[in-house]
């Protein structure tokens, strides 16, 4: 394929153009094992734009080479695909490296020289995007220091394109994430700000959304009358390992359930968009985020369920209690589980349950949207009260082993008029051969071509923020109770098969 062209694609632009990409935080723990990697696989699928050239940014001092190294050292490590020594060697040229901190004027004033440099070299128009592999109270320095440096500068038809690129958190509640995004919309238009959440990215997180609107056997039931209600799991198998001084503070509401399993539940039950233009589906997602029935006050007890893990092991491998990991405070109350059942408040879901559950710390690591559709009329093969039906169940794995599943109902060969559940299933790798891409392959290409469907607008992460806000302001004026417990390598605690079974309903095996 030709440098820079892409396969054509439900009217996607089918040519990059040429650009740079600005990391700041690059000698960072992102930029190695995702950034990276993710630019070195789009060099092999001859994705990238004919020209191309990183800069990487932080406070350490390294010169282009040292630079050079460290990623290559991140290609080896965390690449899907090994090292091509003549491809990296082709490619490595194109990396630098400028040592600056960011609250300082000359840092800008430096890389602003660089790029200018940079562009001439490399034949670039000087199309630009700003990568802040930083945490978010850096977002504002970084944004003021560019625009002070003419790097930073709303659209403009006349002037190359400048794109920014944030990552989570966005924020710790919808206060502070309001904060953030004002701080970022002083300086870049919103149509400028790409705002990331991995799972959106995800390969098989995609095909929701073909699988949903690219045939036509699940539209006509995708609705209350036909489910019964729908479950999305993202389990974890390990514990906080080296992250608790982030996650002490964050927990797994925040962490997990106010980006990347919200969105899943707004791909789940979005309105067909009326077309693929990224704010088209990006208010198609955000319409079920406005319809979302509060959980607050005394729902909270009700409807969210969370807990810690306690000592235990998985596979094999022994797990400490959360409060005995490095770096967690020993009496700390963050929930490490949660559990929360849900009503979208329109005419397609009215009185449709939907249950959510994620932790760290649980038997295996699994992602899957399960939607389960309801009972058969008890006649027939479903006469016997004492022994119900299984249902019809269409379970779509994100993680491990990408495909779906459909549960049937089946006749057991024999005389006997015997019925037993069987499984239809669809495996992403037996069908497909090519590799699946990591989400940031998609993600960052996606930027370069102006594609904001896959990212988080402004108003869709204060509307999640503004409902999850809600369920921490009632675990703050809960009672102080015991915080639920569940030992390490299990699915979590009682109280959230309680949450499911008070309806006769249970999780799913996984
Ligand atoms: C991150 C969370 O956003 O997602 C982590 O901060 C979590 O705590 C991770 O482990 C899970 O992502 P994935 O792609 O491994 O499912």
């Amino acid at each position: 394929m030709v440098q820079g062209t892409l396969p054509s694609d439900s009217g996607r632009p089918s040519v990059v153009e040429s650009c740079s990409l600005v990391i700041f935080g690059a000698s960072g723990d992102l930029a190695r094992r995702k950034l990276m990697p993710a630019i070195y696989n789009l060099l092999l699928d001859g994705m990238l734009p004919p020209h191309f050239a990183v800069v990487g940014t932080s406070r350490k001092d390294l010169r282009h080479e040292d630079f050079r190294a460290g990623m290559r050292e991140g290609v080896e490590k965390y690449s899907r695909r090994p090292l091509d020594r003549s491809a990296w060697s082709a490619f490595e040229s194109r990396l630098f490296y400028h040592r600056g901190s960011i609250s300082e004027a000359a840092t800008y004033d430096g890389l602003r020289s660089l790029l200018t440099q940079v562009d001439a070299d490399q034949h670039l128009p000087g199309h630009r995007l700003f990568y802040l592999a930083v945490p978010p109270d850096a977002f504002a320095p970084i944004c003021h220091g560019l625009q002070r440096a003419g790097l930073a500068y709303p659209p403009d038809a006349n002037k190359p394109f400048c794109r920014i690129i944030v990552e989570k958190p966005i924020g710790h509640d919808l206060e502070s994430a309001r904060q953030i995004n004002s701080a970022l919309a002083q300086v870049f238009d919103e149509s400028q700000i790409f705002r990331i959440d991995h799972y959106l990215g995800k390969e098989t997180v995609q095909n929701m959304m073909v699988l949903r609107f690219a045939n036509s056997i699940f539209e006509p039931i995708w609705n209350s009358k036909y489910i019964d209600h729908v479950q999305i799991t993202v389990s974890e198998a390990e514990g906080v390992g080296t992250r608790a001084a982030y996650y002490d503070k964050i927990g797994a509401l925040r962490d997990m359930v106010q980006n990347h399993i919200l969105q899943l539940l707004c791909l789940v039950a979005m309105e067909p968009p009326h077309s693929l233009d990224p704010d088209v589906v990006r208010d198609a997602r955000m319409n079920v985020l406005r319809c979302l029935r509060p959980i607050a006050g005394k729902e909270v007890e009700r409807m969210a369920v969370r807990a810690q893990y306690r000592r235990g092991s998985c596979r094999g491998i022994d797990i400490p209690d959360y409060r005995h990991e490095a770096g967690v405070t020993p009496d700390s109350t963050m929930e490490t589980y949660v559990a929360l059942k849900l009503f979208v408040e329109n005419w397609r879901w009215a009185g449709v349950p939907f249950y959510l559950r994620t932790g760290k710390a649980m038997p295996t690591r699994a992602s899957e949207v399960a939607v389960q559709f309801k009972d058969i009329p008890q006649i027939l093969f479903n006469a016997n009260p004492t022994m119900p039906q299984a249902p019809n169940v269409l379970a779509l794995r994100l993680q491990p082993a990408e495909g779906f599943s459909l549960r049937v109902i089946s006749k057991v060969p024999g005389t006997k008029a015997q019925t037993q559940p069987v499984e239809m299933n669809f495996n992403y790798g037996d069908a497909f051969s090519a590799g699946t891409p990591e989400a940031y392959e998609r993600l960052l290409l996606d930027v370069m071509i102006g594609d904001a469907s896959l990212f988080m607008r402004r108003d869709a992460v204060e509307a999640s923020w503004a409902w999850i806000t809600q369920i921490l302001d009632g675990w703050k004026t809960e009672e102080r109770r015991q915080l639920p417990g569940y030992p390490a390598g299990t699915w979590g605690p009682i109280e959230a098969d309680q949450l499911i079974g008070a309806n006769g309903r249970a999780w799913r095996t996984i």
